[in-house]
């Protein structure tokens, strides 16, 4: 056995992983957004280069620093980061799914500052790509890893989710409990494979959910081999 640093399983692997919130702008002052730290993807990016993997980070805007050793794409929207996600996805191995992708945008973005008006404003949204399901239907040798941000029915819904978008793994939080989900430094997740068991996991660092993700991928592949 070797401590999570020394240990190289990950060595030539090429790994992806999205983290952070996606911005879809409504005009030139303003944008949609939601409560993404992008914490958990960066531990993941950071566990998957001391495991040995070459790593790309395409990440929305956060306070976070890249880690050292990755490859950094910084994007806005969910279309830019499909876009960085789409033309990197032949050459991985593995692809984690960990941002918080908007799901609608404004169907109009206007070039001119929105003036207020008198009364409510009723704005149009359009259904953003669903990256996950894309990369599912376009999947080769890559191993996917999707995220599922629940409230409530969470096994049904991860479940759900791995089978709609064909993901390999999804990792269920349950974002209304304390010390899981959004801003906090821990989380409480549980990780369910195609034909594994749940794997509930206790209230951990998000430094030690990523080297147990990571763990549950190499197991998956191994079984997979
Ligand atoms: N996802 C994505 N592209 C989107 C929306 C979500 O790639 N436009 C990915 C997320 O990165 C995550 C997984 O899909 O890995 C699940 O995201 P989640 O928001 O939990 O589920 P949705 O499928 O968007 O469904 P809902 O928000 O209605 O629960
Ligand atoms: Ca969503």
């Amino acid at each position: 056995y070797f401590a999570a640093e020394t240990r190289c399983d990950l060595a030539g692997q090429k790994l992806l992983v999205t983290a952070g919130a996606t911005r879809e702008s409504v005009d030139p002052v303003r944008f949609f957004t939601n409560h993404s730290s992008g914490k958990m993807g960066y531990a993941i990016a950071e566990a998957a280069v001391k495991r040995g993997a070459d790593v790309v980070l395409v990440s929305g805007r956060t306070n976070l620093n890249p880690p050292a050793g990755v490859e950094f794409v910084q994007i806005d929207s969910a279309e830019e980061m499909y876009q960085a996600v789409i033309a990197r996805y032949d050459e991985m191995d593995i692809v984690v799914k960990s941002a918080a992708v908007a799901d609608y945008r404004p169907k109009v973005v206007h070039t001119n500052k929105m003036k207020k008006k008198s009364g409510d404003l009723v704005m149009e949204l359009e259904r953003t790509r669903d990256i996950l399901a894309e990369l599912g239907a376009r999947k080769m040798h890559q191993f996917l890893v999707g995220f599922a941000a629940e409230t409530e029915n969470v096994e049904e819904n991860a479940r759900g989710k791995m089978e709609r978008k064909r993901a390999d793994m999804i990792v269920a939080n349950n974002v209304a409990e304390a010390g899981a989900g959004f801003g906090v430094d821990t989380n409480i997740v549980t990780i369910y494979t195609r034909d594994g068991e749940a794997q509930q996991l206790p209230q951990m660092s998000k430094a030690d959910i990523a080297d147990r993700i990571l763990d549950a991928v190499v197991a998956a592949r191994k079984q997979e081999a």
